[in-house]
């Protein structure tokens, strides 16, 4: 393998919003690259649909104070408030940055940015939701992205497009270095750096119906793990209710934002029964459990796993009478036809193009997909990544946005908050390595730089074992959705980690039929798995050892939250072929965690 050299101030590893967002900030000052998987305008942000979270007020009476609550209750307490408020605090001021960037915002009819509601997010006064998301149709995230990319070159950031990133180097415990795979010419590249900004989203590929891209494998972070760098709450992974049945492909929360209501077998809305006061528009865990719960007792559609979400105008506005909805002037919330089209153009093409069906005249088939991980790299409030419960910083090591854990979500994240955080902690994460390497100098390269990338990649290539990686990937999917998804037990997450060992050890053997250099996509893939078997053995083991229910997290063994033990986060280390849990206080700033009613 061909080896090039390249340096470099900052690296930002992935090509996403919050890559993105990084590489803007950074890319003022220092001399900045991004180094992604993809093209950067095929990142998974481009599939964030409904809207970003912002208090701008815009409808009706909202403030930060209120979104930061939300965010807190539907984080279910495990979320660190002074990450929470500072990020619902920064909101209104990073949409308009994004609206004077160019992000075409839909309008209000006098010019404002419209604003819809959200699972989750509420007026604190009544407890019924507030219109919070900023959109841009059902496409606010592919906008967004297309936005950032624009103005990155306009900047002229470096972008390295089609790179793996395989290993990252330290000196001295400072990071030195990153190492790539092109996958065009097979070569290896080193960057040479001062700083470095992990920013490659989520692993959502750990689950048999996912709404996550095929590249989500959560590289980076078993890249760190086996650094002997921690990862933080993994056992936190949230199912989005609404994905396309069998498919996983998202159905936006917007949806039930326009007024869309989930139809059990009986034709009932059954959120009622589990929501009374926000009914559909509750957290995520709340609707992917209760319509888990109806499949369970019978009621999915026909007995099958799934349930209708209904978003025909006549069901819309059946039930907007029933709640007594209105208008933000005060009118009875009724829609056309023309205007959902307008405002779901992408889900209503999704349906018709995946499933033959068109949601203005039939509901559409849903059932949760994996969606989204809470936990990953620590990280401190300004984005530093730690290496220990007590904070001590890696210097010159960044993370941002979902592969990152500061934590705002905790143990569920409300939508619409996705896309704020990986803009305002990807900005953070920007102008800090920017600040960083006006005062580092650049380290030393290791002698064996390149060593264990080329060690993991040359096993790949020249295995004799027979295992397909095909295989152990259906595998690993099958036993990650049958134990260790919306509900789990302790019998259930034994037998997951029994077969994930099996799985690790049958990875030793694999073989793969193409050898050859260019564009080796079969080889990306097999090192992908090891990153994903790593991750979903450490999901698994820390869903084991969390004896509550939080959030995301629903142990049918322990169905309570447990306050009194499990008020805090934990951290997960592999050392020696071996797992080391140690935990860190919940930072509590207004908030002392209550139920949560909705
Ligand atoms: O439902 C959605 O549009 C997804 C948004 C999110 O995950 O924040």
């Amino acid at each position: 393998m061909q080896v090039h050299t390249h340096t470099y101030d900052v690296v930002v590893i992935g090509g996403g919003g919050a890559g993105l967002m990084a590489a803007l900030y950074a890319s003022k000052s220092a001399k900045t690259a991004v180094v992604s998987k993809l093209y950067p305008t095929r990142s998974h942000t481009g599939a964030a649909q409904g809207g970003i979270g912002a208090a701008l007020g815009n409808l009706e009476e909202d403030h930060p104070e209120w979104h930061a609550f939300d965010t807190a209750k539907g984080s279910d307490y495990l979320g660190d408030q002074d990450a929470i408020e500072f990020m619902c605090y920064q909101a209104p001021e990073i949409v308009y940055e994004l609206e004077h960037m160019g992000v075409p915002f839909d309008r209000t009819p006098d010019g404002k940015i419209a604003q819809r509601p959200f699972g989750g997010h509420t007026n604190n006064k009544t407890g019924k939701p507030v219109r919070r998301a900023c959109h841009a149709a059902d496409r606010t995230g592919h906008m967004i992205l297309q936005t950032l990319y624009q103005q990155n070159l306009r900047q002229g950031t470096h972008f390295y497009n089609e790179f793996y990133v395989t290993d990252i180097l330290f000196h001295e415990g400072r990071v030195a270095g990153v190492v790539a795979y092109e996958l065009a010419t097979g070569d290896l590249h080193v960057f040479r750096t001062k700083a470095a900004i992990i920013a490659t989203g989520g692993w959502g590929q750990l689950w048999e119906v996912t709404s996550n891209a095929k590249t989500l494998t959560g590289d980076l972070p078993a890249v760190l793990l086996r650094r002997g760098l921690p990862l933080e709450d993994m056992e936190f992974f949230q199912f989005h209710p609404t994905g396309i049945f069998k498919l996983g492909i998202l159905i936006t929360e917007g949806v039930r934002g326009e007024g869309g209501v989930l139809i059990n077998d009986l034709g009932e809305r059954f959120m009622e029964k589990y929501a009374p006061t926000v009914k559909d528009l509750a957290s995520r865990d709340v609707v992917s459990r209760a319509i888990y719960i109806e499949v369970r007792e019978g009621r999915g559609i026909g007995g099958g796993k799934y349930v209708y979400l209904d978003v025909r105008p006549e069901t819309v506005n059946k039930y907007a009478r029933i709640d007594g909805r209105t208008r933000p002037d005060g009118s009875p919330y009724e829609v056309t036809k023309e205007e959902l089209l307008a405002k779901l153009p992408d889900i209503i093409d999704f349906c018709k193009t995946y499933l033959g069906i068109d949601p203005m005249e039939e509901p559409i088939p849903v059932q949760p997909t994996a969606h989204y991980a809470m936990g990953g790299i620590p990280t401190t409030l300004k984005a530093e990544v730690i290496r220990d419960e007590q904070n001590t910083v890696v210097p010159g090591l960044y993370a941002a946005g979902e592969v990152a854990c500061v934590s705002v979500h905790g143990a569920n994240r409300l939508g619409t908050n996705s896309l704020l955080d990986i803009v305002v902690f990807g900005k953070v994460a920007g102008q800090e390595a920017a600040a960083y390497v006006t005062h580092a100098d650049l380290p030393p390269l290791p002698a064996d730089a390149t060593d264990r990338t080329r060690e993991q990649l040359e096993r790949l290539l020249h295995g004799t074992g027979g295992e397909k990686v095909a295989d152990i990937v259906s595998e690993m999917k099958e036993v990650m959705t049958e134990h260790v998804s919306v509900f789990r037990t302790e019998e259930g997450l034994t037998q997951a980690l029994e077969k994930l060992q099996e799985l690790k050890e049958r990875y030793k053997r694999v073989s793969i039929t193409d050898k050859s250099k260019r564009f080796n996509l079969e080889l990306m893939e097999a090192w992908e798995l090891g990153n994903m078997l790593d991750l979903a053995y450490v999901t698994a083991l820390s869903a084991l050892n969390r004896t509550e229910s939080r959030g995301a997290h629903w142990r049918e063994d322990h169905p309570k939250r447990d306050d009194q033990n499990w008020l805090k986060h934990t951290f997960i280390w592999l050392e020696d072929g071996k797992h080391r849990f140690a935990y860190k206080p919940v930072v509590i700033t207004k908030w002392q965690p209550k139920e949560r009613v909705y």
